[in-house]
């Protein structure tokens, strides 16, 4: 698993924004918003693109293109769907499925409550939108459910992660060259309710309220 933690100026200053207790939902949303873009510019580094020959109004050359089949986006539902606006705009022929876990909290064991997803993934390169990488467990139950399909490269984006979420899933894909989380922060740890500390408090409740 490759760890990428994006050190650049604006995402530290919108990420600051966003941990405010202060901002209100709108601009939350906003930044979020914002945010996940500057993310996205990164992890899609290695989106895999061919060559396309087109003649510009000087001369013939050859650019390149996404390929076929597109990437595919994988919101978690439910604060997953806050950061969809922010990738598709730099990827805007990319397909969108939907993956909706629940986690039982007897076992801790997360299982797919929603999905919306081709069966079939083979060759397919996917972006995992979730905000908050805190246990990890969600993250792994949905990366493994991706790869089950077919899946053969997996980046997942988080606004923010938890140093214990961040073990989990370097101990779930040990190895694995083809699974990449990109944040923009690890933070310090987990605390006993399971928020990441210092975070940003809880990212569903923040873009959407308390429902
Ligand atoms: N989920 C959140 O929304 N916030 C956290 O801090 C941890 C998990």
């Amino acid at each position: 698993m490759r760890l990428l933690v994006i050190d650049h100026p604006l995402v530290a200053h919108k990420l600051t924004a966003l941990r405010d207790a202060g901002t209100d939902s709108p601009t939350f949303r906003r930044l979020a918003d914002e945010l996940v873009t500057l993310l996205a510019y990164e992890a899609t580094r290695d989106v895999r693109v061919e060559p396309h020959p087109i003649t510009t109004p000087v001369a013939p050359t050859v650019g390149v293109r996404l390929t076929s089949p597109k990437p595919i986006v994988v919101p978690i539902l439910r604060a997953g769907l806050g950061m969809l606006d922010g990738m598709v705009r730099l990827l805007p022929t990319a397909e969108v499925g939907f993956l909706g876990l629940i986690r039982d909290e007897s076992t801790l064991q997360a299982t797919t409550y929603a999905n919306r997803l081709p069966d079939d993934l083979s060759g397919r390169q996917c972006y995992v939108l979730d905000p908050m990488l805190a246990t990890g467990g969600t993250l792994v139950a949905s990366i493994n459910y991706l790869l089950e399909r077919g899946a053969d490269d997996v980046t997942a984006i988080c606004l923010l992660a938890a140093p214990e979420g961040v073990e989990v899933l370097r101990e779930a894909f040990d190895g694995a060259a083809h699974v990449t989380v990109v944040t923009a922060a690890v933070d310090e740890h987990l605390n006993s309710s399971g928020y990441i500390v210092p975070g940003l408090g809880d990212a569903g409740d923040r873009l959407y309220g308390v429902v």
